[in-house]
């Protein structure tokens, strides 16, 4: 198993470049298997989880080839769907295949995404759009067989703003008879970001970023390019990266807008932010002040930066509280924080940290991909050397993040 060396102290100075997102990277190359003509997207991330993604569509008989971020896929030869336990259990995300296989041949096996390490990971609110959509769905024995003739529109009222619900019942209403309309529709970036691929793909879609999707079926489509957003996700851990060493960075491609929640709490917790052409630029400062964060779905305070903003809340200047609404298990990191001499007590739902002034290096482990950023953050800052382990958790959502830290001053290296 590879690990993380770092060693802490250093500030992190200087410009880099964010990635492409990884969770509007998914999505899309999962929307490209509706289409029997090439898509090209670009500004893919390198990562094990594009790359489990890429394999889920090869095992169906797509054209691909991914070279300098850049996928061209083509899935006029699409297989009879069945998508293996191996590579669900790999990427929950690979789910994603669901709407767009159903609607495109009718019929679609595929093993249950498990758990994993930040909660139960249930898709019931998926298949319930589907049916609603017409679609007959058997569950049993860790497997599901879905059919469909021909998905027909309908209007969908999500129980919870589900991310991934709202995606698989876009991509399976591009196809369906009529118009479909989501409400209570998830309001990420990644959404819109996928709305815009679809769309130039010959889709009819509208609201995206809103609370309510209207999707138009269409019959055929037309060969679509399209850039991946940037990752506002791997931006936000760098510019806490910044932040808990004190330093200078100016994150590059950055989108402001997309990053609004989490600049609000970094500008309380006393951190300088500057709008600036190329991006945005962190400005660490001695003191960091406690805060009280509350994850929640978009645009409120994203999940995916809770363990992050919990490793600088550790050296704040008092005490704050970490509330996380969104995932019912994404607590996992406390205990390796507490190993580095954080102080933080857990409630259920609630972490409550007492900031101390200083953390000390100690061998920890990665449990999921964000709990793994927030320790490497959090190993910047303490005083001798941290490894973290497990570090594959990590690189199935950053493309290189030792080196962008290195890049930036960080003492850190891969063995
Ligand atoms: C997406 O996961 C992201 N992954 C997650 O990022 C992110 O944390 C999450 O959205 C929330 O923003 C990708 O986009 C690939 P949800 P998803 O459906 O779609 C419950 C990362 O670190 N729920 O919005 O799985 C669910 O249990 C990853 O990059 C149901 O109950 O998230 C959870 O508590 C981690 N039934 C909550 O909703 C359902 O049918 C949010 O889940 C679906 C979800």
């Amino acid at each position: 198993m590879q690990r993380y060396i770092v060693t802490g102290g250093a500030r992190l100075e200087g410009s880099v470049d964010v990635s492409g997102a990884k969770n509007a990277a998914l999505p899309i190359l999962a929307a490209s298997l509706l289409s029997d003509k090439t898509c090209v997207i670009s500004n893919v991330p390198i990562l094990s989880d594009t790359r489990t993604m890429l394999e889920v569509l090869k095992r169906l008989g797509v054209e691909v080839n991914f070279e300098n971020n850049r996928c061209t896929i083509n899935s006029v030869n699409l297989k009879p769907a069945k998508v293996d336990e191996e590579l669900m259990r790999k990427m929950r995300a690979s789910s994603l295949v669901l709407g767009p296989l159903l609607s495109r041949l009718g019929h679609v096996r595929m093993s249950y995404p498990g758990g994993c390490s930040i909660g139960s990971r249930p898709i019931d609110l998926h298949l319930k759009g589907l049916r609603k959509m017409g679609a007959r769905i058997e569950e049993r024995h860790g497997y599901l067989e879905a059919k469909a003739n021909k998905l027909k529109g309908t209007e969908i009222y999500l129980d919870f703003p589900s991310v991934g619900a709202t995606e698989n019942i876009m991509m399976a209403a591009v196809l369906a008879e009529g118009t479909t309309i989501i409400r209570n529709a998830a309001r990420e970036p990644e959404i819109i970001d996928l709305q815009n691929f679809l769309n130039s793909m010959g889709a009819k879609i509208e609201g995206a970023g809103s609370g309510v999707i209207v999707i138009t079926g269409v019959n055929g489509f037309v060969s679509a390019e399209h850039r991946v957003i940037p990752d506002r996700i791997e931006a936000a851990t760098l510019m806490i990266g910044a932040a808990i060493t004190k330093g200078n960075v100016l994150i590059k491609d950055a989108v402001y807008n997309h990053l609004e929640p989490v600049i609000a709490k970094l500008q309380e917790a006393g951190l300088e932010i500057i709008q600036e052409k190329e991006g945005i630029r962190v400005i660490g400062k001695e003191k960091i002040y406690p805060i009280d964060v509350k994850t929640l779905p978009y645009p409120g305070f994203p999940t995916d930066v809770q363990p992050q903003i919990m490793a600088l809340l550790a050296l704040a200047d008092g005490t704050s509280i970490v509330t996380e609404n969104v995932f019912d298990g994404r607590f996992k990191h406390v205990n390796e924080l507490r190993r580095m001499g954080a102080n933080i007590q857990v409630e259920g739902r609630v972490a409550i940290i007492k900031g101390t002034s200083r953390l000390t290096g100690a061998i920890v482990e990665a449990t999921d991909l964000r709990a793994g950023a927030a320790l490497v953050l959090a190993g910047l800052a303490a005083e001798g050397v941290t490894v973290v382990e497990e570090i594959e958790h990590i690189e199935r959502g950053y493309e290189g993040l030792e080196v962008k830290l290195a890049t930036l001053g960080a003492q850190i290296k891969k063995e």
